[in-house]
């Protein structure tokens, strides 16, 4: 316990969700880290942000990161602070399908559990945070780190996290707005007995895929009959470069998340950047700007930085 902290500092990962198959079951953390730090005195909430997000996300205890901080103090039967100040520096792109927002959520939560001398365990910070995010894959993979599988049981998450060796993703994050919301309205709410089928036995080969870094068997099994085929249609510029990355020589290729972004698995981490590009131009030459990013899976998931 560290009863009474006036500041500590976070990072949290970005994530990817899903993999493919494992539709709202599997998520992936990756090396790209947004980061807070919070500091207790002041008066009211303030928020600064730099980064992603800087010109439109809130500066008051409307922001996401605010209002988790926020919720741990009432779920600690403790009044909200007097003052607390936040400073985010966000390197996730927003509404991306990398999970932005649930590390806007676990930096919160992470952080006030922190100043309040750690009332809560990871479980506890998990089922806050699902509780928050509606969708509890991202926010397992960013609390945890590696790759984790998460169900429900009854009202509580089980969670397992795998440990992968290097995995290299390459993205192309198109520069369309997307919210989660939009991206699940689209998706059937009842589903056949042979697709159900279909994802239930390549998800556990993605898994095992993954771990053993076995691209090949990646690539084979990353295959989904639930959620993607319905969410590409609504992505400009998807089904180009979903192709694109194929003949770019992606093991394997999958929306990220919700999307709008695409992820693609390299075997070799020195393809990730060609790969990505060609993403990226396969969107541009639709007419739809889009960022390639290469970047690795992250065995390490949020993490405190007291200071
Ligand atoms: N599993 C979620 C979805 C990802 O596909 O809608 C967002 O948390």
């Amino acid at each position: 316990m560290n009863e009474g902290l006036q500041s500590c500092a976070v990072r949290v990962p970005a994530t990817t969700g899903n993999l493919g198959p494992g539709f709202d079951c599997l998520g992936l953390a990756l090396d790209l880290w947004n980061e807070a730090r919070f500091v207790l005195g002041g008066e009211g909430v303030v928020v600064d942000v730099h980064g992603e997000g800087a010109d439109r996300l809130p500066r008051d205890a409307e922001n996401l990161t605010a209002q988790a901080a926020l919720r741990v103090f009432a779920e600690a039967g403790k009044a909200p602070p007097a003052g607390l100040r936040i400073d985010c520096r966000v390197s996730v792109p927003l509404a991306s399908g990398l999970g932005s927002s649930s590390t806007a959520v676990v930096a919160g939560l992470l952080g006030a559990n922190e100043l309040l001398g750690r009332p809560f365990g990871r479980d506890k910070l998990l089922e806050m945070a699902a509780d928050f995010e509606g969708h509890p894959d991202n926010v397992a993979a960013a609390l945890f780190g590696g790759l984790t599988i998460v169900v429900r049981k009854g009202d509580r998450l089980l969670t397992k996290k795998i440990l992968v060796p290097d995995v290299h993703v390459a993205l192309a994050v198109p520069d369309l707005s997307f919210s989660t919301r939009t991206a699940r309205a689209g998706l059937p709410t009842e589903v056949a007995m042979t697709d159900a089928v279909f994802n239930l036995g390549r998800t556990p080969l993605v898994v095992e895929a993954l771990r053993t870094g076995d691209f090949e068997l990646l690539g084979q099994v990353m295959d989904d009959r639930l959620h993607q085929a319905n969410r590409l249609a609504l992505i400009p510029g998807g089904r180009a470069a979903w192709l694109a990355a194929q003949r770019a020589g992606a093991a394997a290729v999958a929306i990220s998340g919700s999307g709008p972004s695409l992820i693609a698995f390299v075997s070799l981490a020195s393809d990730a950047g060609s790969v990505a590009r060609a993403m990226s131009d396969a969107f541009a030459a639709e007419g739809v700007a889009a960022r390639p990013l290469g970047l690795t899976a992250s065995a390490a998931g949020a993490t405190v930085v007291r200071g």
